[in-house]
C-alpha cells in the first residue's frame, strides 16, 4: 500500500534506547530549540494577529513588502539583494525539497558536505534525489577536498552541491578561495550551488577576512542562498523561509526564478499574516540575536575553561570552528561513540555523538551552546570529569 520512499526504518537509535533506560532528568546539551532556550520574543507573536493578515494575498513569490524586508535584511549585511531575486517558502527544509524538484529527475544525484545535519537523506527521499557525500577535511578545519569533490562530480553527474556555510555542527565558513572553487566545479557541470546559510548570522566575533560572509551575492555558478526565521530570528515556529536566487548569468537566474514560482504557486505555503509581519519581525532581529551571541560566547568560554581545568595533559580537545550553536569535543578514541555516550548519560548528562552528523571520526561529541548557562556548565562539568577518566 506504501511508497518505497517512505519505508524509514522508525526503531529507536542507540541513543534514545539509553536515554529511556536511565530516565529520569538530564542535563541537555542538546537543545537548539530557541524558543525552549529562553532565547526567543514572545511578544512577536503578536505582530501575527494585527487585522492586516485578515485578507488573503496569494502571490506565489511572496508579497512583495515581505520580500521587500528580507531584501533589507541583505542590504544592513552589506549585500545588494533585490526583492525580484527572493521567493519564500514556509522553511529552508521546504526550500530544500524545492530546489530537488527544480534541478533533479527522480535517481540524480545531489552531492551534500559530509559531516552535515542529518535532515537532508529526508528530504532527499521524499523527492527521490540520490545525496553523495563530499568530504570536508578536519586536519584542514573542514575544508571541502576538491579533488575528490572533482571526481564525484564526473562520476555522479550531480545536478546540484549543497553547501551548509557555516556547517553544521562544524561551525566553519567556507573560506572564498573554496567557494569560488566550488562555484567553479558547478559551472563547469551545469549544476546549482544550494547554499544554507541559517547560521550565517552568528559568527563568533569578526570573521576572518579569507571566510566568506555569504553566498547572496552569487558566484560564477546559479547559486541558490537559504535562510529563514527559524535561526535568524530564533522563531522556527513562525514558519517563514526565504530563496534567494543569485549568480550565472541573468538568462539562468530568470529561468530559476520563473520555475520557482510555479513550484511555490503550487502550495502557497507561507501564511499571510506572517509574511505582512515580517519586517516588524525582522526589526528586531539585531536584539534577539544580541542575547543569543552573548550566550554563545558565555558557554564556548565555560567550555574552554573546563578543558582548561582538566589540565594540559587532557586528551580532550575543542575543534576550532567560526561560529555556529555547536562545539565539537574530541575524545580519546579509546571508547566507541556508544560507550562514551553510555557513560555520558549515567552521568545525567546527554549530548550527541558525532556519527549523527557523519562525522568520519570517532570520539567526537557535539554540544549545543544555546543550552541555558547554567545548565551547560553544570552539565559540561560532569561531562569533561567522566570524559577525563577515560
Ligand atoms: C543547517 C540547517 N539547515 C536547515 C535547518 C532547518 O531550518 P528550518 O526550520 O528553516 O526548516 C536546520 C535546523 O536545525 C539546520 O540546522
Amino acid at each position: 500500500m506504501f511508497s518505497r520512499r517512505t519505508g524509514w526504518s522508525r526503531a529507536p537509535s542507540a541513543l534514545q534506547e539509553l536515554v529511556v533506560r536511565r530516565g529520569g532528568p538530564l542535563l541537555d546539551l542538546t537543545e537548539s530549540n530557541s524558543t525552549k532556550a529562553g532565547l526567543s520574543d514572545p511578544s512577536l507573536v503578536a505582530a501575527l494577529g494585527h487585522p492586516r493578515g485578515a485578507s488573503y494575498r496569494p502571490e506565489a513569490r511572496g508579497v512583495l513588502e515581505a520580500r521587500e524586508a528580507v531584501a533589507e535584511y541583505y542590504a544592513a549585511r552589506g549585500l545588494a539583494v533585490s526583492p525580484e531575486q527572493i521567493v519564500l517558502s514556509a522553511s529552508t527544509s521546504e526550500a530544500y525539497g524545492w530546489m530537488f524538484k527544480l534541478f533533479c529527475e527522480p535517481g540524480d544525484t545531489v552531492l551534500v558536505p559530509e559531516p552535515a545535519y542529518p535532515l537532508l537523506p529526508f528530504l532527499a527521499d521524499l523527492e527521490d534525489v540520490r545525496l553523495v557525500g563530499y568530504p570536508l577535511c578536519r586536519e584542514e578545519g573542514f575544508r571541502a577536498e576538491l579533488d575528490e569533490t572533482a571526481r564525484l562530480f564526473g562520476v555522479h553527474r550531480p545536478r546540484a552541491l549543497t553547501i551548509v556555510h557555516p556547517g553544521n555542527p562544524t561551525g566553519t565558513f567556507t573560506r572564498r578561495d573554496e567557494a569560488a572553487a566550488l562555484a567553479a566545479l558547478a559551472r563547469r557541470h551545469d549544476a546549482a550551488l544550494l547554499v544554507d546559510e541559517v547560521f550565517a548570522d552568528y559568527a563568533h566575533g569578526p570573521l576572518r577576512a579569507d571566510r566568506l560572509p555569504s553566498f547572496a551575492g552569487g558566484t560564477e555558478a546559479l547559486t541558490i542562498v537559504m535562510s529563514g526565521l527559524s535561526k535568524v530570528a530564533l522563531a522556527p515556529q513562525l514558519k517563514l523561509g526565504w530563496i534567494v536566487v543569485s549568480g550565472a548569468d541573468e538568462a539562468t537566474r530568470a529561468e530559476a526564478l520563473e520555475r520557482l514560482e510555479v513550484i511555490a504557486d503550487s502550495y502557497l505555503s507561507v501564511a499571510t499574516p506572517v509574511q505582512l509581519a515580517l519586517r516588524e519581525i525582522l526589526n528586531a532581529v539585531p536584539t534577539l540575536q544580541a542575547r543569543v551571541h552573548a550566550r554563545l560566547a558565555q558557554n564556548l568560554a565555560a567550555l574552554d575553561a573546563a578543558l582548561a581545568a582538566a589540565g594540559s595533559h587532557s586528551p580532550l580537545r575543542r575543534w576550532p570552528m567560526d561560529g555556529g550553536w555547536y562545539a565539537l569535543v574530541q575524545l580519546p578514541r579509546t571508547r566507541t561513540d556508544d560507550e562514551w555516550l553510555e557513560r555520558t548519560i549515567d552521568a545525567g548528562v546527554l549530548v550527541h555523538p558525532g556519527y549523527f552528523f557523519e562525522l568520519a571520526t570517532r570520539g567526537t561529541m557535539v554540544v549545543s551552546l544555546l543550552t541555558d548557562e547554567a545548565v551547560f556548565a553544570e552539565g559540561i562539568a560532569r561531562a569533561i570529569a567522566v570524559w577525563s577518566e577515560g
